[in-house]
């Protein structure tokens, strides 16, 4: 494991830069950090969408495109999905991630 920054901005437009470590997913250093909109209700399972961010576009390429059953759960919170939106508990840190900005969306 080797440590990494990433950053979220609240909806509120607080911006929180976090540090994190390879292996974990991006929800849990939002969670373990108290990000406010990042709830994970179902603790990472991919079937709540409480941990729903929009990824800045400069990274959405690197972090790639959500699976089946993610694009799934995020039709549920469709009135406030983007192209960008992705689950953070289903974005697993990798080196590549270092830096990683995100914003947190409204709960659907
Ligand atoms: S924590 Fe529930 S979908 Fe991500």
């Amino acid at each position: 494991m080797s440590a990494l920054t990433v950053t979220f901005t609240e909806d509120n437009g607080t911006v929180k830069e976090l540090s994190g470590e390879t292996g974990q997913s991006l929800m849990q250093v939002g969670r373990d950090a108290g990000v406010e909109g990042i709830l994970a209700d179902c603790a990472g399972s991919c079937a709540c969408a409480t941990c729903h961010v929009y990824v800045d576009d400069e990274w959405y390429a690197k972090v790639g495109a959500p699976d089946a059953v993610e694009a799934e759960m995020l039709d549920m919170v469709d009135d406030v999905r983007k192209p960008n939106s992705r689950l953070s508990c289903q974005i697993k840190l990798t080196e590549a991630l270092n830096g990683l900005k995100v914003t947190v969306a409204p709960l659907g």
